[in-house]
């Protein structure tokens, strides 16, 4: 059985998925961090992949950028691959100054001005949350990997060049924002829908506060900071 968007049959996506935003770094965590990997996708070349971390089996897919991407291959992966868990690993760009370049950071909500929610079910909504169990267990294994993690609303915005007419700062505090990203809307509400869980771990790729750049070797340890809780979570 495969999906219009993924080709792989029943019984070769585990029960929790990771995804990144880009499929080659899907491909580079199953090259680094995995063992006995298979490759269940590539329709799209939207790759995705099964594989042992420490013994457990885990699958890592790209999302694609933005809600409709993720919201087609979260959703396919719920409901045709008895999908449990997606944990989102992706970048985050900063609203507040507390928060710092390569800061992990956990949405306990997101917000969006996004008609994704009311196209998908009818529903005016502008607030989606993520699994309490879930970000209950990667507090945890954060903990345990003494890694500090920031929680706090996430901005899922459907688009990144924006014109000046409205400022982040007043997303921020209109909507107690701490930083902006474009894809956990959707996924949280596919979760909820489909009666599963969703998570979305972000790394602060960029300040919007600051501008402040960010270099290539710093990007790769916060990125490994960042997988290993999410690794953690493999069952
Ligand atoms: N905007 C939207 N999404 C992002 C950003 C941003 O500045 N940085 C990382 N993901």
């Amino acid at each position: 059985m495969s999906t219009p968007h993924i080709g792989a049959v029943e019984g070769q996506i585990a029960k929790t998925v990771l995804m990144p935003g880009d499929p080659l770094r899907a491909q580079y965590i199953a090259d680094n961090y995995l063992e006995n990997v298979t490759k269940f996708n590539d329709v799209r070349n939207m790759y995705g992949f099964t594989g042992t971390y420490k013994g457990k089996t885990i699958s890592v897919m790209g999302s694609g950028m933005g809600m409709p991407s993720i919201g087609i291959y979260s959703y396919e992966l719920f409901k045709f691959y008895d999908v449990e868990n997606i944990i989102r690993i992706g970048s985050c760009g900063a609203y507040t100054k507390e928060l710092e370049l390569y800061d992990v950071l956990l949405a306990d909500a997101a917000w969006s001005e996004s008609s994704y929610v009311k196209t998908q079910s009818g529903k005016d909504v502008s607030i989606t949350y993520p699994s309490e169990v879930l970000n209950g267990r990667i507090l945890e294994v954060a903990k345990e990997l003494n890694i500090h993690v920031t929680t706090g609303t996430v901005h899922s915005s459907d688009v990144f060049y924006r014109e000046n007419f409205l400022e982040y700062k007043e997303i921020r505090d209109q909507h107690n924002c701490l930083a902006v990203e474009m894809e956990s809307f959707a996924l949280f509400h596919n979760a909820k829908i489909l009666n599963k869980n969703a998570a979305c771990l972000l790394t602060v790729s960029d300040s919007l506060v600051t501008a402040e750049a960010t270099s290539a070797e710093e990007r790769q340890n916060a990125f490994t900071r960042m997988m290993d809780i999410a690794l953690g979570l493999a069952e």
